[in-house]
């Protein structure tokens, strides 16, 4: 999605805006441009293309300013092109805006302005903002800060749909103004500089200190100064959040991709997702839950999108098995719009790594508004969700830049488990199996560390099968849900087409496609499915299919091409362990494709609309 930067400060604001727009490039795009204001003017270079190309272009070495704006943009009205490309200015070059998000009503609004005389050049809804922008400024009898604060303030009250926007104005060379509405932004400060992004990496370098906005709260920099106010213009005061991420969490670190570095890190994250939540017992802080709470509940939905979707789906039978709960896992994008049966009854939990995506948010905002409890699982501190959410629980896996999530998974998982664990000790449920997984949970990181130690065999068979059209993923049980988000991993950065199956369906349908030397990819981790999964694999065997075996098992002296064993885990904790060498094989397959790993075609790493 796109991305966006801002810098005001005493530097030159073009190397720190490229470099904060490199540093957003994970997230998706296709056109890039940044704007600066010189001398009362504003300069405004764009393109489409990587924000690498912007630098080929003469005019950006004009671009002295200390204070600008940047974009990276993820087409959505009109295709990439200069003219799309943002910074948008206003007929009188007056106001220069980039803006994350989409504007539903753009359409009648550029009407509207047309029938004033404004005249339009893009396709895009964005560029109606400066406009209006315009409009509002030049009919205003105020002056000094409000009149700019106002004339933005006026024309974020006609827009319908999510935005996160940059504004700067050559009258007001000195200040720049900054709002969002369900759209991501954060301001981090120091002393004599204010910088903007999307996300907290692309600027961690920079500060560590941040403020959060909420909906519709405006902030007005200076150099030296943030001011805020709320959508009646009331100054209102924010304190800064500390992060405590370091900026080389945001670098390769000597790996050669962001993706691989995030594979290897998983033991350190699931620790660090640990932290102190076991410690003699599992704790959630300040989740205030009691048990007649607990006892009133009669299900608990899991609702996320994607891989974090797929931490749900892994995560039901603990839930279930170990608190007595029912839980239905749906994803946001349904539950949303299926009219889901939900009330005070009811506990709805919302995983996301990135606490922007837009169907996660808008399925919490309908729990809330049906009188269910609602806690959100996040990676990341202040995010749109956490704010919305009752509860928050954080993983602690640290910055994920890679488009197709790794780390952030297995922390997903390894919370929710610990979440399940805080439950039945509440409801005094299943004591000895809480004691159990517990003491098992706490020795998953050296497991995984077992798992990476399969990189080089998990590369031997990738490497064989690099070139294949179709590859298909089955398990049983908690296997089918590795399965699934296996076959997305390898969809998403391999562009192989590939499925996942309950083992048992085969027969009803998916066996008709397979054929001679295709290649089928096996999660066998259960103990008591382990011969029906074998009956399954043995029936594609027949049919001439490849496969590759994920197992903790012994299966003995089968004529499989090749078995991956992985340490031996219960059923809560192998998703976690399985998950490692099927990351590693879409992984391998896309660096033997010679593909960018990191930064999947048409994907991006935060999904900020519908
Ligand atoms: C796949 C992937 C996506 C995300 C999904 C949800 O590798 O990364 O499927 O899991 O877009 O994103 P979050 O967790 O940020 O809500």
């Amino acid at each position: 999605m796109c991305g966006i930067v801002g810098y005001i400060g005493t530097q030159k604001a073009k190397p720190i805006l490229i470099n904060g727009l490199l540093r957003l490039e994970y997230r998706g795009y296709d056109s890039a441009g940044i704007a600066t204001i010189e001398n009362n003017v504003i300069k405004n270079i764009k393109n489409k293309g990587r924000v690498n190309d912007l630098l080929s272009i003469p005019e950006i070495e004009t671009l002295d300013g200390t204070i600008g704006i940047g974009h990276t943009r993820w087409a959505t009205h009109g295709k990439p092109s200069s003219t799309n490309s943002h910074p948008h200015l206003d007929n009188s070059n007056t106001f220069a805006v980039v803006h994350n998000g989409i504007i539903e009503n753009y359409a009648e609004l550029r009407k509207d302005l047309e029938n004033k005389g404004y005249k339009f050049l893009s396709e895009t809804d964005t560029e109606v903002i400066p406009n209006l922008i315009h409009y509002f400024f030049s009919n205003s009898s105020l002056t000094g800060e409000m009149k700019f604060l106002n004339a933005v303030n006026e024309a974020c009250k006609l827009l319908v749909g999510s935005f996160a926007l940059e504004i700067l104005c050559s009258l007001y060379p000195n200040s720049m103004l900054v709002v969002r509405k369900d759209s991501p932004l954060v301001i981090g400060t120091s002393q004599t500089e204010n910088y903007i992004s999307s996300d907290i990496p692309a600027i961690l370098s920079f500060t560590k200190d941040f403020y959060l906005l909420n909906d519709l709260e405006f902030a007005y920099l200076t150099r030296d100064t943030v001011k805020f106010f709320d959508n009646n213009l009331n100054q209102i005061s924010k304190n800064t959040t500390s992060i405590e991420w370091n900026a080389t969490a945001a670098e390769k670190d000597g790996f050669e991709d962001f993706m691989l570095k995030e594979i290897f890190e998983q033991p350190k994250s699931i620790r660090e997702t640990i932290g102190s939540h076991i410690n003699g017992k599992c704790v959630i802080n300040d989740l205030n839950i009691s048990k007649e709470y607990l006892e009133s509940i009669n299900k608990i939905f899991i609702v996320a999108c994607g891989t974090a979707m797929h931490a749900g789906l892994a995560c039901k039978s603990v839930l279930e098995q170990i608190c007595e709960i029912s839980t239905e896992v749906d994803i946001a994008s349904e539950f949303r719009y299926r009219n889901p049966l939900i009330n005070e009854k009811t506990l709805c939990i919302f995983i996301s790594q990135s606490g922007e995506t837009a169907d996660t948010i808008a399925a919490l905002k309908l729990a809330k508004e049906r009188g269910s409890k609602t806690i959100a699982i996040s990676n990341v501190i202040g995010s749109s969700i956490s704010r919305e959410a009752d509860y928050t629980i954080y993983t602690h896996a640290g910055p994920e830049i890679a488009v197709a999530s790794t780390k952030a998974y297995t922390s997903q998982i390894m919370i929710l488990n610990i979440l399940a664990l805080y439950f039945a000790q509440i409801l005094e449920r299943n004591l000895d199996k809480v004691e159990a997984l517990k003491q098992e949970l706490l020795e998953v990181p050296n497991k995984v560390e077992q798992c990476l130690k399969l990189a080089n065999e998990v590369k031997e068979f990738a490497n064989k099968v690099y070139k294949e059209k179709d590859i298909f993923f089955l398990g049983r049980g908690i296997d089918y849900s590795s399965s699934l988000e296996a076959s997305l991993k390898l969809k998403e950065i391999s562009y192989i087409h590939s499925e996942a199956y309950a083992a048992g369906e085969l027969k009803h349908g998916p066996i008709a496609l397979i054929e001679n030397d295709i290649t089928v990819v096996a999660l066998i981790t259960v103990p008591y499915l382990v011969e029906k999964s074998i009956s399954n694999i043995q029936e594609v065997i027949t049919r001439g299919a490849k496969t590759l075996i994920i197992t903790n098992q012994d299966l003995g002296n089968k004529t499989f091409d090749k078995i991956i064993r992985i340490p031996e885990a219960s059923e809560y904790v192998s998703p976690i362990l399985s998950i490692i060498p099927m990351q590693l094989f879409a992984y391998y397959i896309s660096k033997e494709k010679g593909l960018d790993v990191d930064k999947p075609r048409n994907l991006a790493k935060s999904v900020t609309v519908e």
